[in-house]
């Protein structure tokens, strides 16, 4: 396992699949194959509330298997909740490596208050120590409709920024090329100590896109699993680019 795989810049980008599209009735097999096999640098873990994003999906009882399955594989948990906080024990129990929770809760509950994203609500610097405390990374996702600005204060505070280019719930959904603005914003706030990371809609076709803009990261789910088994080295190579 390579517990600090966020903590420096990569010298290639890290290709992050997201097992939301692998075939759940042999996920054992479909992760063990696109990291052995396939050549993935870690595993996305998609956690819906069926609150925050509409839809349902998995939990730490997963990670926890999945963490039996593959001992050293890196467990990038990205949790679409309403409230992040009470999950960080139970992901880190399980065996999760880094959590990556969304400014918009936060941001809801601060509505009317006059109070900065930090400060009201869930304070996003807690969330974040408390995953540190249990030894994991932690990172920061922003929706498509969600400025950018919004997360710039506190995004130098992070090991990781997701630039989400769907709006969550599914995977398969269009890319939306308007997302490509935000990394760049990112980058220019918090230089190469902080992973920036894209998810939604990435594929083979506009992978360079999302590497140009300043992506260090790249989650994708259809594209990878969508494909036969023996096809997704080919598509792994091709999200890194060569
Ligand atoms: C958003 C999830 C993504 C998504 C990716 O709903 O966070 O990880 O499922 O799926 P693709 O790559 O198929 O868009
Ligand atoms: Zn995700």
């Amino acid at each position: 396992m390579a517990p600090d795989l966020f903590r420096t810049a990569p010298d290639r980008p890290l290709i992050a699949p997201s097992i939301l599209s692998a075939d759940f009735a042999a996920l054992g097999e479909e992760c063990a194959h696109i990291i052995e096999k396939g050549g993935a640098d870690l595993l996305h873990v998609d956690v819906m509330d069926g609150h925050f994003v509409p839809n349902l999906t998995m939990g730490p009882a997963l990670v926890r298997s999945l963490r039996g399955r593959l001992p050293r594989v890196f467990l990038d948990v990205h949790v679409m909740v309403t409230d992040p906080i009470q999950y960080v024990d139970p992901f880190a129990d399980a065996g999760a490596n880094h959590i990556t929770f969304h400014i918009e809760p936060a941001m809801d509950r601060r509505a009317g208050t006059g109070m900065s994203p930090v400060s009201h609500g869930y304070d996003v610097r807690e969330v974040a120590a408390a995953i540190r405390a249990r030894g994991m990374t932690a990172g920061l996702a922003i929706n498509p409709p969600t400025p950018v600005e919004s997360i710039l204060p506190v995004a130098g505070e992070f090991d990781l920024i997701l630039v989400m280019s769907v709006n969550p719930g599914f995977s398969g959904q269009a890319f939306i090329p308007e997302s490509l603005k935000k990394p760049e914003w990112v980058r220019a706030a918090v230089g190469d100590r902080v992973r920036v990371q894209m998810d939604g809609g990435i594929g083979p076709a506009n992978a360079q896109a999302v590497r140009t803009a300043g992506c260090d990261v790249l989650v994708a789910a259809s594209a990878v699993f969508g494909v036969p088994r023996a096809e997704r080295a080919g598509v792994i190579s091709r999200l890194r680019g060569g």
